[in-house]
């Protein structure tokens, strides 16, 4: 049987809990803290206020209404308080996650890094350079070539060794890969008329073992001047130019003569070595010199070739191997490292 007394005890009781609870609510440092304490005071089993109102059963008529009013009051308030705690760790731990994720614009971007061009690139553009600045052109044309272009228009005789088939890589029929950049001499003449000054950079093929000095590929860049006053002194002077503008104003240059089936004269040209001034290193073999490219004097054959009267123009050409030069330009003892494409060995050329 159920007293007043109870009652009050139990009013009192709901306020104890609710005491109780104000002070563990103080530690609750986390969600699983906000769970523990849920559970020590709302849970079905072993809940504080679960407790409250299982007491309710000993209680009757004032006494019962009255203690469950309180019950009642403290679960809300209890239930409110919890859920109240909870919002707030939520939140705090989002707002951390928001600034632990956050992208901070001000700080510096990352570089990407830059490519740089290829030794025989920067090489080929020097070389291009000195030329344009004088006046030329740019032309290219095509690797593919036929046995015409390559060999026969430009005055090679049939039995020539450089048609052999050791020295030259064949394709099906008469098509084979140019062997130097002198075919794009006939090609140009047949479309244009003179006066003209090209220079022809291109890639050439031969059949040869790669070594230090030999690749089956390289960049020759051709050279072409075709005018009614043309004469070897120009092409000396051009030249001799062209020796100074690459390696510097103290070089020298030297003519030997020399034989190419499309040019008559012809001649060998040779430039002081720019890595040692000419006194003699390993670049040069200890001969002051290295070899720079071939030339001559248009052969009358060629300018018959294309249909041009060859009693009123003439003209010179030239033509360079660029990987020769660049070696020799960068001190390099072996051009198989152009083609690796060994970024420690490329690097070095970036600039
Ligand atoms: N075509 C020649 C070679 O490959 C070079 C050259 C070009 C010589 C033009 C004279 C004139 O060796």
């Amino acid at each position: 049987m159920s007293t007043e007394a109870d009652a009050g005890d139990l009013t009192v009781d709901a306020q104890g809990v609710l005491e109780r609870f104000e002070h563990d609510v103080t530690a609750v440092a986390s969600l699983e803290d906000a769970e523990e304490l849920h559970a020590a005071y709302l849970g079905r089993k072993r809940g504080a206020v679960t407790a409250l109102f299982q007491a309710l059963r000993d209680l009757d008529g004032d006494a019962k209404r009255a203690a469950g009013a309180a019950a009642n009051q403290v679960r809300q308030t209890i239930t409110a308080r919890i859920s109240d705690v909870e919002t707030g760790l939520k939140d705090s731990a989002r707002r951390s996650r928001e600034a632990a994720e956050a992208v901070d614009p001000t700080l510096p971007g990352l570089p990407d890094p830059l490519g740089g061009l290829h030794p025989i690139t920067q090489t080929l553009l020097e070389i291009q350079n000195v030329f344009v600045s004088m006046g030329y052109a740019v032309v290219d044309g095509p690797e593919v070539e036929t046995d015409w272009y390559n060999f026969g228009a430009l005055n090679f005789p049939d039995d020539h060794p450089a048609r052999d088939e050791q020295d030259t890589m064949m394709l099906a029929g008469d098509l084979l890969l140019r062997t130097h950049t002198s075919p794009v001499q006939i090609r140009h003449m047949e479309e244009n008329e003179p006066p003209l000054a090209i220079i022809v950079p291109g890639r050439v093929f031969r059949r040869d073992t790669p070594d230090a000095t030999h690749n089956p590929m390289f960049v020759q860049c051709e050279g072409l001047v075709v005018d009614t006053d043309i004469t070897m002194a120009d092409l000396k002077g051009t030249l001799d130019h062209f020796a100074k503008a690459l390696f510097g104003p103290e070089t020298s240059t030297r003519f030997r003569p020399g034989y190419f089936p499309f040019t008559e004269p012809s001649a060998e040209v040779d430039a002081t070595c720019p890595a040692c001034k000419g006194s003699g290193c390993r670049v040069c073999k200890g001969s002051g010199w290295v070899e720079l490219l071939g030339c001559g004097m248009v052969h009358p054959a060629l300018f018959d070739n294309v249909g041009w009267d060859s009693t009123k123009v003439q003209g010179f050409a030239f033509g360079m191997g660029v990987d020769r030069i660049a070696q020799v330009r960068y001190g390099l003892s072996d051009i198989r490292a152009y083609y690796e494409n060994d970024l420690r060995f490329l690097r070095q050329f970036t600039t």
